[in-house]
């Protein structure tokens, strides 16, 4: 990779009872690079982000952000040097309104000096007409927007996206592509796990593809799609 490593990481190990969710993962994310991680589901990609964005600790390897070692530090550390995650499944405070919930996100996941402004971040993913509303009664795309929402309050130079896409329709669709977009046109860094190809295909400069806790091609979604062993993985599963 041409462009300075914002992320490296480097023979991650994770262990659920014994079982290597992550089995020797290594890669890298430039600076304002968005990287699509794909592979079938059970491959590691959501341990990958629990483990890079500091939410579970891994039983071997090593994590760098720019260039130092963030290895074992917690999530609201590496929130502070610029990481932050939005979840597969979000999990807002669902008794807080909307921009309570991005306020709690902006105290306490920022960079301190760096917070955010929650009408900007909230008119952004477009829940400024929410913005009163208990979390718990949006629906399910929204509920989506506010947890990226809470991932933007901490301002991540690093955002790993787990699967936003699933589930949407193809309007809702459209619209996040185009938001992760702007965040990559803004320099953000973006790690975008997603099963949708066209979706990648649009949006990543690169793909690393898993497969058993593994990175096992790492190149463009075009020369992926024909890569024999990436082929064997997803019909051969
Ligand atoms: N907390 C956990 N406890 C036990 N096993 C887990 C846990 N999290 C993930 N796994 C297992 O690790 C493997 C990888 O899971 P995951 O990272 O969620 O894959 P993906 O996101 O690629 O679908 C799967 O076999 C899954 O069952
Ligand atoms: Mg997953």
């Amino acid at each position: 990779m041409s462009r300075e490593a914002i992320l490296q990481v480097r023979d991650l190990v994770k262990r659920f009872s014994g079982f290597p969710a992550l089995d020797g993962l290594s890669l890298a994310v430039g600076e304002g690079e968005v990287l699509g991680l794909v592979g079938p589901n059970g491959s590691g990609k959501t341990t990958a982000i629990n483990v890079i964005s500091g939410l579970i600790r891994p039983d071997g390897g090593s994590v760098q952000v720019g260039g130092r070692s963030a290895s074992g530090l917690a999530a609201h550390q590496l929130a502070r040097l610029g990481v932050n995650r939005t979840y597969q499944v979000p999990r807002p405070f669902v008794g807080l309104t909307v921009r309570q919930n991005v306020e709690v996100a902006a105290h306490y996941g920022g960079r301190g000096h760096a917070e955010a402004d929650v009408d900007e971040v909230l008119a952004f993913v477009g829940l400024e007409g929410e913005a009163d509303r208990p979390a718990g009664s949006l629906n399910s795309a929204q509920q989506k927007m506010l947890d990226l929402a809470r991932a933007l309050a901490a301002r991540p130079r690093l955002l790993l996206v787990d699967e936003l896409g699933a589930g949407l329709g193809p309007a809702d669709l459209e619209t996040v592509r185009a938001r992760l977009a702007a965040l990559a046109q803004r320099g953000v860094a973006l790690v975008v796990v997603e099963h949708l190809m066209n979706f990648l295909a649009s949006l990543t400069d690169r793909v690393v593809v898993m497969n058993a806790g593994r990175a096992i091609f790492e190149g463009d979604l075009t020369a992926a799609a024909r890569d024999p062993q990436v082929v064997q993985v997803f019909l051969g599963g």
